[in-house]
């Protein structure tokens, strides 16, 4: 399918997990892909096996957290190939993941962290791209955020905020330049079974998992990257705008 031929894609944290899919799922489907990481050796596999299947991508070393990072990096997609159409912000930080407890005992080095890769650098591309995507006549932008954005729970503090303030983020793009042709929307995913979910959690505890949502199976990473897919065409997605949808298996009902 040619569904993105012709469009340039920033896929924004995506060396690995669902965000390296959706990259491969946007070269597939005809974009030319930069995959942005700063993981820049997964980032380089990703687009030699992306190239190896026919696709058209580029690797870069980025990181969120730095404005002059962001800059050279959408530089460097305009540069290379002419314009910025597309993009999927994805990137988050899980190294101190099992630090985020609660308001009250949590570091606030974990909440800053988790602000600065899942948050403020989603509003650094944000900031960076826009005016690229005006030069080019509008673009689409997904943001990868969770189910806990629209929810609650005992531990995880920060990322519940950053979630949220995400969904936040992408409302603003939305409404502030929905009239010059840029899109922006939200995927909220439930359980998805990436690497970093799969080493993390037992096998019991992902059965307990299942049995609480309606499906009969948990996400997939293929599953976000159809979304992303469709959600960045505006032949497929034109109307769908400031939306925060939810791909969880039915986990999480008509918030
Ligand atoms: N896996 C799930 O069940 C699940 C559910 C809901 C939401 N999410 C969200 O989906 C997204 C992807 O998650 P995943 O499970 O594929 O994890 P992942 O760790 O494979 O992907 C995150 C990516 O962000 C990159 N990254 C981290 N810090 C960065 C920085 N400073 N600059 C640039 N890139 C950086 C990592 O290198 C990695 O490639 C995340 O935003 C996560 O919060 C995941």
């Amino acid at each position: 399918m040619a569904r993105h031929k012709g469009k340039v894609a920033l896929c924004a944290g995506s060396a690995t997990g669902m965000g390296a899919m959706t990259a491969r799922r946007l070269a597939s489907e005809g974009a030319k892909v930069v995959v942005a990481d700063i993981n820049e050796a997964g980032a380089q596999a990703l687009i030699e096996s992306i190239r190896a299947d026919g696709g058209e991508a580029m690797a870069l070393g980025f990181d969120i957290t730095e404005e002059e990072s962001v800059r050279e990096t959408v530089a460097r997609v305009v540069g290379a190939y002419g314009a910025l159409n597309l993009m999927h912000v994805n990137a988050t930080d899980r190294e101190r993941n099992l630090e985020d407890k609660d308001v009250v005992t949590t570091d606030l080095a974990v909440f800053d962290r988790m602000h600065k890769v899942s948050l403020r650098g989603h509003l650094l591309c944000s900031r960076v791209a826009i005016p690229e995507m005006l030069k080019a006549g509008g673009g689409a932008i997904v943001y990868t955020s969770s189910g806990a954005s629209k929810g609650s729970a005992p531990m995880r503090v920060s990322y519940y905020i950053a979630k949220a303030g995400l969904n936040g983020l992408m409302r603003h793009v939305a409404d502030r330049w929905g009239k010059e042709g840029i899109r922006a929307n939200c995927v909220c995913p439930g359980v998805i079974l990436t690497d970093a979910i799969l080493i993390n959690t037992s096998e019991d505890e992902r059965a307990a998992m299942l049995k609480s949502t309606p499906s009969t199976r948990h996400g997939s990473e293929e599953d976000v990257a159809s979304l992303v897919s469709f959600l960045l065409s505006d032949e497929e997605a034109g109307w769908i705008n400031g939306q925060a949808v939810n791909l969880n298996g039915g986990g999480l009902m008509a918030v």
